[in-house]
C-alpha cells in the first residue's frame, strides 16, 4: 500500500513538474457540459445540440460580448463529439454534427482570438459511452489533438481501472508535452482516485428551488462549501503552486460555474462566483451565452472579481472562520499585500448582521486598511485591526471585500 502511494505520488510529481508556463492562473472560458450535456438531437434541436454550430455561435458571443476581452478565452468541447476512429485509428468527430472537422473549428476559434479545448477519456469509453483513449491510443490521440491545433485537453477517467489511470494520465501529460504544442491539461485523475468532493448544498432554499439535473449539479459543485482546502497550505513551498494547479484541475471537472442556468438564485450566483474566486478555482462558465441575462453577465464580468481570481501570486484562499450562526469567512492573500475576504451565509431565514473586526480575522499590525466591496463598489475606509465592522449578508449570499493597506492605495486601485 505504502509502495503504491509512493509510486502514485511519483507519477503525480512527474505530471506536475511539466511546468511549461501554461495555466499560471486559473483558466477562464466556457464549456459545454453543464448546460448542453449530451444533447445530440440536431434534427429536433439544431440550435442546442452538440455540434460545430453550437461552438461557433458561442465563439461569436465570446468575441463580441466582452467575454474574451475579460479573459474568458478557452472554448471547450466536452463529451459526445466523437464519431469513431478512422482506418488508421485516429479519432474522428461525428460527421453529421461536425461536418467541417475539428481543425476547421479550431481555425475559426483562433481567428476570433480564442482557444479551443477538447474532451477525451482515459479508458475504454467516455462517460457517455463514446470511444475512449485506451493506453495504446494515448500518444496517437495527443498527436491528433496537436495536429488539429487544440489548446486544452480535458481527460476524463470513466471506464478505466486505477492501474490504467496511474499509467495513462502521466503518459498523456508526457505525450502532450512531446507534441511541442502548448496544450493545457485538464487532468481528471484525482477526481477518480479521491472520490467526489463531499456533497453539500447551496443552502436549503437553493435545494428546494432547484430541481432535477440542476439540483444535482449544484449540489456537486457546492462540494466546495464543506471541502477544507487548507491541506494545500501545508505543502512545501516549491510544490504549493503546482499542487494548487493540480487541485484546480480536479476542481475543473466538478466545479463549473452554474451561473446563468436554471438552479441558482441571484444570491447563490454571487456566492458561487465569490467562492470560486477566493479559492482560485477556474472560471469555466457553462451557460447559454446567446440568452444570458444582464444580471448574470454582471456577475461573470465583474472586473475586480476577475482581477482577484487571476491574481499573479496564485495562492488559493481558505476558510479562516466559521460561526455557529452559519456564517463562514474565507481569505485569499493577493499581490501588493492585498487580500480578498468573502463573508458567506448558509442561512436561509433573513439577512444576517455579522459583526467582526480584522483583528478577530487574524490581521495584525498597525496598518490602516481600506476595503472595496466587490459587488457594490462601496469603499470602507479607516479599518484598523481593532475597528469593529458589520456586514449584512443575504441568505445563501456573500459580501466580498478587496482589502488593501492604505499606503498601497494607488497601486491597488490601478
Ligand atoms: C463526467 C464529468 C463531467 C462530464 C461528463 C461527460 O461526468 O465529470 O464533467 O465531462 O463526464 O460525460
Amino acid at each position: 500500500m505504502l509502495l503504491k502511494t509512493v509510486l502514485l505520488l511519483g507519477h503525480v510529481a512527474q505530471v506536475l513538474m511539466l511546468d511549461n508556463g501554461l495555466l499560471q492562473t486559473p483558466p477562464m472560458g466556457w464549456l459545454a457540459w453543464e448546460r448542453f450535456r449530451c444533447n445530440i438531437n440536431c434534427d429536433e434541436d439544431p440550435k442546442n445540440c452538440i455540434s460545430e454550430r453550437l461552438f461557433m455561435e458561442m465563439a461569436d458571443r465570446m468575441a463580441q460580448d466582452g467575454w474574451r476581452d475579460m479573459g474568458y478565452t478557452y472554448l471547450n468541447i466536452d463529451d459526445c463529439w466523437i464519431g469513431g476512429r478512422d482506418a488508421s485509428g485516429c479519432l474522428m468527430p461525428d460527421p453529421k454534427r461536425f461536418p467541417h472537422g475539428i481543425p476547421f473549428l479550431a481555425d475559426y476559434v483562433h481567428s476570433l482570438g480564442l482557444k479551443l479545448g477538447i474532451y477525451a477519456d482515459m479508458g475504454n469509453f467516455t462517460c457517455m459511452g463514446y470511444p475512449g483513449t485506451t493506453l495504446d491510443k494515448v500518444v496517437q490521440d495527443a498527436q491528433t489533438f496537436a495536429e488539429w491545433k487544440v489548446d486544452m485537453l480535458k481527460l476524463d477517467g470513466c471506464f478505466s481501472t486505477p492501474e490504467e489511470r496511474a499509467q495513462g494520465y502521466p503518459k498523456m501529460a508526457a505525450a502532450l508535452n512531446a507534441t511541442g504544442r502548448p496544450i493545457a491539461f485538464s487532468c481528471s485523475w484525482p477526481a477518480y482516485e479521491g472520490g467526489l468532493p463531499p456533497r453539500a448544498r447551496l443552502g436549503e432554499e437553493g435545494s428546494r428551488s432547484s430541481s432535477g439535473l440542476f439540483l444535482t449539479s449544484a449540489s456537486q459543485s457546492a462540494g466546495i462549501y464543506k471541502h477544507e482546502p487548507p491541506h494545500l497550505a501545508i505543502c512545501p513551498p516549491p510544490y504549493r503552486r503546482l499542487l494548487f494547479l493540480m487541485e484546480n484541475k480536479k476542481l475543473m471537472l466538478r466545479w463549473k460555474l452554474l451561473i446563468g442556468n436554471f438552479g441558482l438564485s441571484l444570491e447563490q450566483s454571487r456566492a458561487q462566483m465569490a467562492l470560486w474566486t477566493v479559492l482560485a478555482a477556474p472560471l469555466l462558465m457553462s451557460t447559454d451565452l446567446r440568452t444570458i441575462s444582464a444580471q448574470n453577465m454582471d456577475i461573470l464580468q465583474n472586473p475586480l472579481m476577475i482581477k482577484i481570481n487571476q491574481d499573479p501570486l496564485g495562492i488559493q484562499g481558505r476558510r479562516i472562520h466559521k460561526e455557529k450562526s452559519l456564517i463562514e469567512v474565507y481569505m485569499r492573500p493577493l499581490s501588493n499585500k492585498a487580500s480578498a475576504l468573502v463573508f458567506f451565509s448558509r442561512r436561509t431565514d433573513m439577512p444576517y448582521r455579522y459583526h467582526s473586526s480584522l483583528g478577530q480575522l487574524n490581521f495584525t499590525g498597525s496598518v490602516i486598511y481600506e476595503a472595496q466591496d466587490v459587488y457594490s463598489g462601496d469603499i470602507i475606509s479607516g479599518l484598523r485591526d481593532e475597528t469593529n465592522f458589520t456586514v449584512i449578508i443575504n441568505p445563501s449570499g456573500v459580501v466580498m471585500w478587496y482589502l488593501y493597506p492604505i499606503k498601497n492605495l494607488e497601486m491597488s486601485q490601478q
